[in-house]
């Protein structure tokens, strides 16, 4: 074997201002099947994550939900770990930015890199919210932009024109936190010298650290220069405040690369193990951070360049990941494409989900599309197909047919050698994070392992009791191969691996367990590995969630009388206010004007389909004389008119601007 190789791997670390949904459990699934790889193979290999959790949407989330930011990170901390282990995702430390141990590094690297003199202070012009008296993070001004024209952008770039500007720039900017018109205010920040690492980073990038395509992105970078790099906030922001500089915190995106060193701080508390071995400069530990293209930037130039400058090694190696889209559509909640990791575990297996994504991931940056129906025909066909179909078949007549005991030799050993010897490929293609190629040759074997089976018949042989030797060689045969399948795919399939170790009553598998065939062993009753999946449940995953009962659909052609239609009390109403409701991503909490009637509080399962601000001021038909429905978020007092199946696809029906509030509909 290979020496030994010790190494530490990250994760990118989710925002604690949402919940774990399907584009990150990609990035936990990749980077978890290739540690749970390395450590497979014999080598020492540390998983570790923990939550992002500073920053301005965090603060101000926890504003509008009247809590403090500690409770609001606490709760998502508890709500990320569960979803995560549920996923199977083997971290050997969680932690979190807001840590005592991440705040003494963000300290002492920070009080290194001013030592060496990276450190400089600037002032800076900065949109400002009088009303909130809080300086605006560009994404917090929105206006029109100034290059096209088109209205309610954000003030770092436009969605329409793809056009890059300051919110300084933006015509009519208002701030998104209070409305109002922002001002522009001086404040000294801290910025970070980035442009003395030019040249140490390039030679950094040609030792190999990231893929092609990313050294060719780089190379565009460093040919426009590196811009040094405002590490501070003002005041009020959640996070570290800055030392000896009172009011002034550090941004966000300073402190959370640091926290993959905090929680690696937390594990080395844990287990004995030396922060230096990994962090000294020389080092001879690996370093490998697993992330999306978008978080590039952070993870090529400004990271390498804090480590160094705070007298660190640097990563081996960053491996970047393209984005999943779902039915070929972006993951958004307006188009109901949001799918979060609690509503998939509410229903499926985590293996299913970890087996489509090894199938799909390659090392390259390119988007994967998940396809909803792909999912259902991938796991139907390969694992319970497949995979789980060489076990089934064998199993029973070893359990009722020879005593529950393997033969002791194989009627095919070449067969076996093949399927052993492919394991070098099978390494290769894991190290090199070629997930989909591993997979690819393992199902290859499948086909190689049914088509023996099926020549040799051993249901057919069994029907003979002077068969019995033979079945059970043809049997012991198959279940070899399948073994060997099993360890091979232990890395993304780790409790079905379990279950299938334990079924052949054998100590822990590593690689080399691959090596050899288990013979004349017992065994035990074959118990089902994996179960079909129903494409109508799948399908399920894209439409809205049952947090309403939807309106009646019409009753099956059962005509009504008039008098029961006119004892609906049909009438005009206007929004006056739409808000979002927390915990409740399809519902959105009305206020309408009813005119005579007074107003109302409506909750309407219309979020995929509205941004609430467009609804304000909006011309609706309300039914005022429902009975007032107490729900999960409130009580619903009436229901508003809406057309169409539902999720994105509804359609408000909405009186011409003629009408009144409080008009009755006839
Ligand atoms: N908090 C930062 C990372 C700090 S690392 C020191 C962040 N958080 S995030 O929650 O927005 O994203 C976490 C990771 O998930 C990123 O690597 C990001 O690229 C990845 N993904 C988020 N949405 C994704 C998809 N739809 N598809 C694949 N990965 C995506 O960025
Ligand atoms: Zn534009």
């Amino acid at each position: 074997m290979t020496q030994r190789r010790r190494i530490l791997v990250t994760s990118a670390l989710p925002y604690a201002n949402g919940p774990i949904h399907l584009g990150y459990l990609f990035e936990a699934v990749q980077t978890d099947i290739w540690v749970r790889f390395q450590k497979l193979r014999g080598h020492e290999c540390y998983y570790v994550c923990a939550d992002d959790t500073h920053g301005t949407p965090v603060m101000l989330k926890a504003q509008a939900e009247g809590r403090t930011p500690e409770s609001l990170i606490e709760q998502v901390h508890a709500e990320h770990k569960r979803d995560l282990a549920e996923m199977l995702i083997g971290f050997d430390n969680y932690g979190s930015t807001h840590s005592p141990e991440n705040k003494v590094l963000c300290d002492r690297m920070y009080g290194t890199a001013r030592a060496s003199g990276y450190i400089d202070k600037r002032t800076v012009r900065q949109a400002y919210d009088a009303t909130a008296k809080m300086f605006l993070p560009d994404r917090y001004v929105k206006g029109t932009c100034p290059v096209c024209g088109t209205a309610d952008q954000y003030g770092d770039s436009c969605e329409n024109c793809g056009a890059t500007y300051t919110p300084a720039d933006l015509k009519n900017p208002i701030s998104v936190v209070t409305g109002t018109v922002p001002i522009e205010r001086e404040s000294e920040h801290y910025f970070f010298r980035l442009s003395a690492f030019e040249q140490s980073l390039a030679a950094w990038v040609k030792s190999g650290a990231v893929q092609e395509s990313v050294a060719r992105k780089l190379d565009e970078w460093f040919l426009q220069g590196l811009k040094d790099w405002d590490i501070s906030r003002e005041a009020p922001y959640f996070g570290f405040e800055i030392p000896d500089a009172p009011g002034k915190y550090f941004y966000v995106w300073f402190d959370a690369p640091i926290g993959y060193l905090a929680s690696l701080t937390q594990l080395c508390a844990r287990t004995g193990l030396k922060f230096d071995d990994f962090l000294a400069p020389d080092s001879q530990a690996e370093l490998h951070h697993f992330i999306g293209k978008d978080i590039l930037y952070f993870h090529t130039l400004f990271w390498p360049a804090v480590l160094q400058a705070a007298g660190m090694r640097r990563p081996t190696a960053v491996h970047a990941h393209g984005f999943v889209t779902i039915n070929g559509q972006k993951m958004s909640k307006a188009r109901g494409t949001f799918i979060t990791a609690r509503r998939y575990l509410n229903s499926f297996k985590a293996e299913y989900l970890r087996y489509y994504f090894a199938a799909k991931l390659g090392a390259g940056i390119d988007d994967m599309d998940m396809n909803l129906d792909e999912f259902t025909t991938r796991l139907n066909s390969d694992i319970v197909g497949k995979l789980v179909n060489i076990a089934s078949r064998c199993a029973g007549f070893i359990t009722k047919n020879a005593g529950g005991v393997l033969a002791g030799a194989l009627p095919e050993p070449e067969l076996y050698a093949a399927f052993s010897a492919a394991g070098g490929t099978i390494a290769a293609a894991y190290e090199a994070r070629d997930t989909a190629g591993a997979i690819r040759e393992i199902m290859a074997l499948s086909d190689r392992a049914n088509q023996y089976i099926d020549s040799r018949k051993p249901w057919a042989l069994a029907k003979h009791a002077n068969n019995a030797a033979e079945v059970q060689g043809v049997c012991t045969q198959g279940l070899n191969l399948f073994r060997v399948l099993m360890i091979y795919l232990q890395p993304v399939l780790p409790e079905m691996a379990v279950k299938a170790q334990r079924f052949f009553q054998e100590p822990a598998w590593t690689w080399k367990s691959s090596a050899a065939p288990l013979l004349g062993t017992a065994i035990t009753p074959y118990q089902a590995l994996a179960t079909r999946l129903d494409p109508k449940a799948v399908a399920r995953l894209v439409e809205p969630e049952s947090e309403v009962t939807t309106a009646a659909t019409a009753a099956d052609g059962k005509a009504i009388s008039i008098d029961e239609f006119l004892a609906v009390d049909l009438r005009v109403a206007k929004v006056l206010a739409a808000d979002l409701i927390a915990g409740a991503d399809k519902l959105l909490r009305l206020r309408v004007d009813l005119g005579e009637l007074g107003e109302r509080e409506i909750i309407a399962g219309i979020r995929a389909a509205y941004e609430p601000s467009i609804l304000v001021g909006r011309l609706v038909v309300v039914v005022a004389n429902l009975e007032p429905r107490k729900m999960r978020f409130g009580t619903s007092q009436g229901m508003m008119l809406a057309a169409g199946p539902g999720g994105k696809d509804i359609f408000m029906l909405s009186p011409d601007a003629g009408a009144s509030p409080g008009m009755r509909i006839k």
